[in-house]
């Protein structure tokens, strides 16, 4: 064992850093371990803004927040989770703004609040249109100012358990190379999403489930995995995140007959509706030839260059470089991409998985806040919220626990495993299993589900797994050597792929982002207000079901 600390955080974004930060203050010896910097951490690219009912723009309050949030998260979301963020969440941003956050503001010098989809009042907070850059730049700062050591560079590839709780992180140094073992009395999870499960996507080439599959292959349960979240405006074809900001701030979505077509889809919130609702509106005005090569277009030309440039210069920069317009005097054509998972790792109300010892906060997570359907701005408020309390919890656990224990037969089969993978010179190369799993999974796993379809991304999946057991790594060194780490991420990739069809077979019914308007087009109430949990036995994901945790709101139709 290289080392060993009280609390050991995993991933350095956004809900990381607030782990981490936490769980320092509380009295723990605390370390991030990231595959990449703390400030290139995909918390960076999230651009519209983080929501608390901070009331500086309307009349709002926490549980309007609330409610707004199990309406959104189409009734799956649990309640006793999304109360204690909506009520959280104001202290947790004034502590950021406190920490130093430039946030935009109001004339009277207040925190600015834009309006984003699908919430009843103007209640997301911004820094201009790159919110995640800001905050985790403060959270950097924090960490810095604390003297927290981070293993930056280093990609956790195996968790380790002994006496029935997680001890520790076996990990690949990608700088200088070679197995590292750190020991922890215990693991807070913080890897982010898995958005490069699909070609379109918005997530960094970093999001690729890491702990997700870490911990599934611990035997700890993943929650609502079918749920993957596709937000409306991404650019084609590299999938960058165009902000909900834009439409927030009055932006139009309009179909190649200049048709601001929501009025058929959404005719109250139009392009503020949910990001399934509009999802789904956007891709059948493509599929049924009301689309722009493929495409919607996002018109901001009517909000004036002043507006632009003070409040989306940084959506300019990218329509500009990306897709060669500038939205001052053209539309930006936009289409759905995947963008977030609302499943995860199941967690408790503090980030406790069921495996002692083992926490998880942000994306990588399952709480569940989100539900089938997650509101813009809801995300970088989870990561704090929930990163701040998973933090609480690991030290409190660790500081009244005193051994460590790191099995010398862990870390021997684990080198044993990378001996074998290093050493195979005869197979298929990782990139053309990556590329078809994630084409396959933009047709047959989308915005819209059928059953055929998803039966046959799960027949796809399992022999992309098959070719996977014989993939070449053709790096054989030990410096900066990506080839090894991405043949890892790939195979997280497939067992997670595996995992999301297996609960998207199941639920058969419509609900938030799993739609199938084909064979079950109404949400079922009756058999499907429950979460799907996805275990991994003997190399194959099975099935279980959990109620919803319902407080005090029923279910109701859902309209915007
Ligand atoms: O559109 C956006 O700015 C994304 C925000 C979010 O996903 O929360």
């Amino acid at each position: 064992m290289e080392t060993e600390h009280d609390v050991l955080v995993v991933g350095a974004g956004c809900a990381g850093m607030r782990a981490a930060i936490e769980a320092h203050d509380a009295g723990a010896d605390v370390a991030l371990l990231s595959k990449i910097h703390p400030v290139r951490s995909h918390s960076g690219a999230a651009e519209g803004g983080i929501n608390a009912a901070l009331g500086n723009a309307s009349e709002d309050d926490p549980e309007k927040h609330a409610f707004d949030t199990v309406k959104g998260s189409d009734y799956l979301g649990d309640q006793d989770a999304i109360q204690i963020l909506c009520d959280e969440a104001p202290g947790d941003v004034y502590e950021l703004e406190h920490w130093g956050a430039v946030f935009s503001r109001t004339e009277d010098g207040r925190i600015a609040q834009r309006p984003f989809g699908a919430a009843g009042e103007p209640r997301t907070a911004y820094a201009a249109d790159i919110t995640g850059h800001v905050l985790v730049h403060v959270l950097y700062e924090q960490v810095m100012k604390r003297e927290i050591p981070a293993y930056e560079e280093w990609f956790a590839w195996k968790l380790v358990e002994d006496d029935g709780r997680c001890q520790g992180v076996i990990a690949w140094d990608i700088v200088n190379g070679g197995l590292k073992t750190i020991g922890a009395k215990t693991v807070i999870l913080a890897t982010g999403g898995a958005g490069r499960l699909y070609t379109g996507t918005t997530n960094a080439y970093s999001c690729t489930g890491d702990g997700m599959a870490m911990a599934l292959r611990m035997g700890v349960p993943l929650k609502d995995m079918e749920m993957m979240q596709f937000h409306p405006t991404t650019l084609s074809p590299t999938g960058v995140l165009i902000t909900e900001g834009c439409r927030g701030e009055g932006a139009y979505l309009l179909n190649s007959e200049g048709e601001r077509f929501l009025k058929d889809y959404a005719p109250n919130a139009m392009e503020l509706a949910s990001r399934d609702v509009i999802s789904r509106a956007e891709q059948t005005e493509i599929d049924e030839g009301r689309g722009v090569d493929g495409n919607v277009l996002l018109d901001l030309r009517h909000l004036g260059a002043e507006k632009i440039l003070e409040r989306l210069h940084g959506t300019r920069e990218l329509s500009m470089v990306f897709a060669g317009v500038d939205p001052i005097h053209d539309p930006i054509p936009v289409r759905p991409g995947a963008h977030y998972h609302m499943g995860g790792v199941e967690t408790d109300l503090w980030g406790k998985t069921t495996l002692e010892g083992l926490y998880a906060a942000g994306e990588c997570a399952c709480v569940s806040v989100h539900g089938a359907n997650r509101l813009g701005g809801n995300a970088l408020m989870e990561t704090i919220t929930f990163g701040k309390r998973a933090g609480a919890a690991a030290a409190e656990w660790a500081l009244t626990h005193t051994t460590v224990a790191v099995p010398e037969s862990v870390v021997s089969e684990t080198e044993r495993e990378l001996e074998e993978l290093l050493g195979r010179d005869d197979g298929e190369r990782p990139h053309a299993i990556r590329d078809e799993m994630a084409e396959t999974m933009h047709v047959n796993f989308g915005v819209f589900r059928r059953e055929d379809q998803m039966r046959e991304q799960g027949e796809i999946i399992e022999r992309l797994r098959e070719r996977y057991e014989r993939v070449v790594v053709e790096d054989k060194g030990s410096l900066f050597n990506n080839d090894v780490t991405q043949a890892l991420e790939l195979g997280f990739l497939l067992e997670l792929a595996a995992c999301m069809i297996e609960a998207g077979l199941a639920r058969k019914e419509s609900r938030g982002a799993h739609a199938r308007p084909h064979d079950f087009p109404d949400r079922d109430d009756g058999n499907y207000m429950r979460h799907t949990l996805v275990h991994w036995q003997d190399g194959t994901p099975v099935l279980d079901w959990e109620p919803v945790r319902t407080t005090k709101w029923q279910p109701q139709e859902r309209t915007y």
